[in-house]
């Protein structure tokens, strides 16, 4: 059953299916990371071969200007316009990619996102954030550009690594944890139930963008966990991936929550157990203290929430985020310190 969901002005249709149909298409350019293309050989309704393909290396370094160049040179050459539809097929790194791709060329074409990974289903493909990593920063230069539809088939899922799996039960966890939706049951439940997460999942995102797609208010609560994250990547010079850096800067949220008497012991203690049940590691080993402190500020003021004074997601209660602006670089590094030094 199709969902829709109005952004702004935007519209975007999200369909669950079990294969992928571009047939009704307007001049499809597709965009789509080379390491799904035996799923996609095998999910595509018709031959991927009767289409313009520009297959990715979907890697963080290349989420960058110069490939942006090389794909537009392909619009370019298969002489795109503004109604052709720019079609991404990938992890996140790759829907990134397209959907600046589709904001940009020719100030703005058509847009359809193919969601392959577990983050890119519940998360990266919907709500319209699009951007490129630039001069080691992540995500540095995008904009706000909601997909028209988003497919989402969960056969992808078949082949993705479980280490890449793992990332997005952080994600789910996230949503799950900052939101009053059925989310957080269905992910305690055994055996989990993938089809009915990914479509309450999907729910949770989009009801949140909905409101605020970009970013100034409820959306912001999407960052529950990621403060933290930011600076644990950075410190590991992005060793430690993504998922991972949230699930521990989820723990480190909590106890700060609890050290602020925002959150009761006992709370923070029952989502820690969620936490341990998805294998996210309680500490990690990613730098000495006085690394923590030399380099955290200034990763901590690089992120993009930061609206002159530092933004934080904490929780109130279970199911209930609270955006803070008061909490210093300090007693946030010293937090992180507990949690990451070697
Ligand atoms: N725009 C947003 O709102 C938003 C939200 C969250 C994350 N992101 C971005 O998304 C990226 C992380 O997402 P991701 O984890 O999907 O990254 P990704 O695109 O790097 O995918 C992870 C890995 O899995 C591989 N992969 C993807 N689908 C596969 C499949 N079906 N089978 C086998 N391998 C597959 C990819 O090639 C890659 O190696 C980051 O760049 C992040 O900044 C964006």
């Amino acid at each position: 059953m199709d969902q829709i969901y109005h952004l702004n002005g935007f519209q975007t249709k999200v369909s669950f299916t079990s294969a992928i149909d571009l047939s009704d298409i307007q001049h499809p350019i597709i965009v789509a990371d080379k390491k799904v293309r035996p799923s996609l050989e095998k999910l595509m309704v018709g031959s991927i071969d009767k289409y313009p393909v520009f297959w990715l290396d979907a890697t963080e370094e290349n989420k960058s200007p110069d490939i942006l160049k090389d794909i537009f040179r392909f619009m370019n050459r298969h002489q795109a316009h503004r109604s052709s539809t720019v079609v991404g097929i990938g992890g996140g790194i790759t829907t990134d990619i397209a959907g600046f791709i589709g904001a940009t060329y020719k100030r703005g074409c058509r847009l359809q996102l193919v969601p392959t990974s577990f983050v890119g289903m519940i998360d990266a493909s919907l709500g319209g954030k699009a951007a490129i990593n630039f001069d080691g920063i992540k995500n540095c230069v995008g904009g706000f550009y909601p997909a028209e539809k988003v497919l989402i088939c969960q056969r992808f899922l078949d082949t993705l690594p479980l280490a890449v799996m793992q990332e997005g039960w952080a994600e789910a966890i996230k949503m799950a944890l900052i939101s009053a939706s059925p989310l957080l049951e269905l992910i305690r439940q055994k055996p989990l139930n993938i089809p009915t997460i990914l479509r309450e999942a999907v729910d949770v995102k989009m009801s949140i963008c909905e409101v605020d797609l970009h970013d100034r208010g409820q959306r912001r609560l999407l960052n529950f966990g990621h403060t933290f994250a930011h600076v644990i990547e950075g410190l590991s010079e992005y060793s430690v991936h993504h998922g991972t850096a949230v699930g521990v800067g989820m723990r480190i949220a909590n106890a700060l929550s609890v050290e602020r008497g925002l959150l009761l012991p006992s709370a923070a203690e029952e989502i820690g157990r969620l936490l341990d049940d998805f294998n996210i590691p309680q500490t990690l080993s990613v730098c000495p203290r006085e690394r923590i402190l030399a380099k955290g500020e200034a990763i901590l003021q690089q992120d993009k929430k930061n609206v002159g004074q530092i933004t934080l997601i904490l929780l109130r209660s279970i199911q209930q985020g609270e955006v803070v602006e008061d909490v210093d670089a300090a007693t946030i590094l010293r937090h992180l310190t507990d949690y990451i030094a070697q």
